[in-house]
């Protein structure tokens, strides 16, 4: 399964383009399965219908933990740093892990989680969390993990877009030197959820919290009243694993759903290869240091079930990169003797604004692979990690994939493919992307540019929106005939190397979190005086993009403070959303650019924030081409 030389990665490249089953079919073999499958693909893009490993049966979790434990039962499965260094951190060996997600597994079983229930968890980044999500799978149950940023709206919908019977939670998070009140939050969630029947609430600060009679329950009081003893439920491949609500371009986030079979057997082969994991294991296994929260797909795959299902060492840690000082990663680095560490380009920008002090007086050189993600990383961040980081001795994966694809889709194989700044370089043995036009005609050929499809299906690839299939048609499959559509231009360099631009739609990626355009205006609407809203992204020095929100207003009042409104906006869009959706810019305007049908010309919204006020195009389009002028104006203020 594992790739070490260029030769190797084009003969299996070669071998899943011509027998992608038989290419797969082999990978997957080297999995436990309760029953073979029978056969191992059968897909249509139309409906769409993907299913991989047909009619074979197994449990994630088996695979995770249980075939680990006679080689490697008392190598550390997650080492946990949590927020505060100067707190003992938590180091799991695999036979732990395996007792823990057992004792959890049956406190859902107590609490009345069967098989194809659906489970919210909405943690901090505590071993918990990687054991609740574990739990779930050892028992069939769905999670659907929602990152601690969100507001009690937004995990009120999610719940009921899931209808999930328990919520796990704890009373607080620590973040940095702040505490915020996750079951309080959960609390103002659960007054519009009808669907929930329990919640367990594990103690991380001891911050008082309401705990409600026959609904909520002790973590730590529930997991005394259980045993050790869990058998894993029997899946099929292709049953929900899980559901990761994810932002599009219109209306509310959706339900991805992965399955069980293709999900595993994608994020093994692909954590393997792109990070060129040793599974030596032994008396110093390698640890793999991904700073992804797990409320996002990258800690799913990358934190959770992709080194799990490797047998490998991985790291999860509770605080943030930034506290107690700009050296905390590279604390961490040294403590642990990390091997790999996998970032996203906006914390690497940010670490790079504070200078170099607090890298140089850190070893460092534990580090063998570095990896990026989330958003396309610019030059000087490249070169930054490459030079100061990495010490130009790593070689640097730059992985481009989406909630959606479930694992790694174009990246670098570690030290195997020779990188390039900026470049996600080649696709991944089993990826077919291509490239098209406006009308869907493939182009062909290098040093071309165009919007990035997929033509074949890889074991991972989303199988619906849960509860809306259309919607799922609709999003990737509809756009362009027979083809997934990732949503993202790309271009690919005269020697077919693929570099990733950036979305093509209204979603926009602040932090590397994904946001729509369309929620962010639907939550400033919401707000008290505001007639409409247009919301656009536009390069941001540390976010990548930040958000820009151009606000009608009703007629204000002579001695109105617009700064104050604008908080006020703010302070409604975290109450909807959650912080992490807070314009970083608001302009009020007294009208925005439409054309004669009515539709907001965002193009030229676009080029205003970008402070490109030069080309704005045609408007001659527009209803009211003076609108333009105002906004320029307003605009060269706001700047
Ligand atoms: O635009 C691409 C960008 O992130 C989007 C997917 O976001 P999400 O589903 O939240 O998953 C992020 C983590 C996998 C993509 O459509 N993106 C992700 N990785 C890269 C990237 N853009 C450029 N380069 C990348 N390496």
């Amino acid at each position: 399964m594992l790739i070490r030389t260029f030769d190797q990665y084009q003969a299996a490249y070669q071998h899943s383009i011509e027998d992608p089953e038989g290419f797969w079919a082999e990978i997957a073999q080297e999995f436990v399965w309760r029953k073979p499958w029978k056969k191992t693909l059968q897909w249509n893009f139309d409906e769409p219908s993907v299913q991989w490993f047909i009619g074979g049966k197994l449990n994630i979790t088996e695979n995770c933990l249980d075939r680990h434990l006679a080689e490697r039962g008392d190598q550390p499965a997650i080492i946990w740093e949590p927020n505060d260094p100067h707190e003992t951190g938590v180091t799991l060996t695999y036979r732990m892990l395996h007792d823990q997600v057992c004792r959890m597994a049956n406190v859902l079983k107590r609490n009345g989680v069967a098989k194809g229930d659906r489970v919210c968890i909405y943690m901090p980044m505590v071993p918990e969390l990687a054991i609740s999500v574990l739990a779930c799978a050892r028992i069939g149950a769905v999670h659907s993990v929602v990152f601690g940023g969100f507001s009690a709206q937004s995990i009120a919908d999610r719940i009921n877009d899931a209808q999930c019977k328990v919520v796990i939670t704890a009373d607080g998070a620590y973040r940095g030197n702040k505490e915020i009140a996750l079951k309080e939050t959960v609390d103002d969630a659960l007054i519009a959820c009808p669907s929930v029947q329990k919640v367990i609430v594990l103690t991380r600060t001891r911050t008082p919290v309401s705990m409600i009679k026959g609904r909520d329950v002790w973590m730590e009081q529930e997991l005394k009243l259980v045993t050790a003893d869990c058998p894993a439920e029997e899946m099929d491949a292709e049953d929900i694993l899980f559901i990761l609500y994810t932002s599009g371009s219109t209306g509310k986030p959706k339900g991805v759903v992965h399955t069980c079979g293709g999900y595993m057997v994608y994020t093994a082969y692909t954590f393997q290869n792109v990070f060129q994991y040793d599974t030596a294991g032994g008396a110093s296994p390698q640890v793999h240091f991904c700073t992804a929260d797990i409320g996002w797909i990258t800690g799913h795959s990358y934190i959770v079930y992709g080194p799990l299902a490797c047998g490998a060492t991985t790291l999860l840690f509770e605080g943030i990169p930034t506290w107690p000082d700009n050296g905390r990663f590279w604390d961490i680095v040294d403590k642990y003797k990390i091997d790999i560490l996998y970032t996203a380009p906006t914390a690497i920008r940010s670490l790079m604004s504070f200078g170099l002090e607090k890298v140089e007086n850190h070893d460092l050189s534990s580090l063998k692979v570095l990896g990026s993600v989330g958003e396309p990383i610019n030059e000087e961040a490249w070169h930054w990690y490459d030079d100061h980081i990495g010490k130009n001795r790593c070689p640097i994966v730059d992985t481009w994939w989406q909630t959606e694809t479930g694992g790694i889709m174009i990246s670098p194989i570690a030290g195997v493919t020779k990188t390039k700044p900026t470049y996600a370089t080649l696709p991944l043995p089993g990826v077919q992307p291509i490239l098209v036009d406006e009308n869907g005609q493939e182009i062909e050929g290098n040093g071309v540019s165009g919007n990035l499809c997929i033509k074949f299906p890889w074991p991972a690839i989303i199988r619906t929106t849960y509860g809306d299939h259309e919607r799922c048609r609709q999003t990737y499959f509809s756009t362009y005939k027979g083809l997934y559509f990732t949503g993202d231009g790309c271009l690919r360099d005269e020697d077919g190397y693929y570099r990733i631009t950036g979305r093509v739609d209204d979603v926009l990626n602040v932090s590397g979190h994904r946001i729509g355009t369309a929620e962010v205006e639907n939550a400033i609407n919401m707000h008290t005086g505001v007639v409409e809203s247009a919301v656009v992204g536009y390069p941001h020095d540390i976010k990548g993009q930040g958000i820009y929100a151009y606000v009608i207003a009703e007629q204000m009042p002579e001695d109105h403070d617009a700064e104050l409104t604008k908080r006020d906006i703010l302070a409604t869009v975290s109450r909807v959303i959650g912080p992490i959706a807070k314009p970083d810019k608001i302009q009020f305007v007294t009208g925005l650019p439409k054309t004669r049908s009515g539709k907001i010309m965002r193009r030229i919204l676009r080029k205003i924030a970008e402070g490109d006020t030069a080309n704005l195009g045609d408007t001659t389009t527009l209803l009211d081409p003076g609108v333009v002028d105002e906004i320029k104006a307003g605009a060269l203020v706001e700047a």
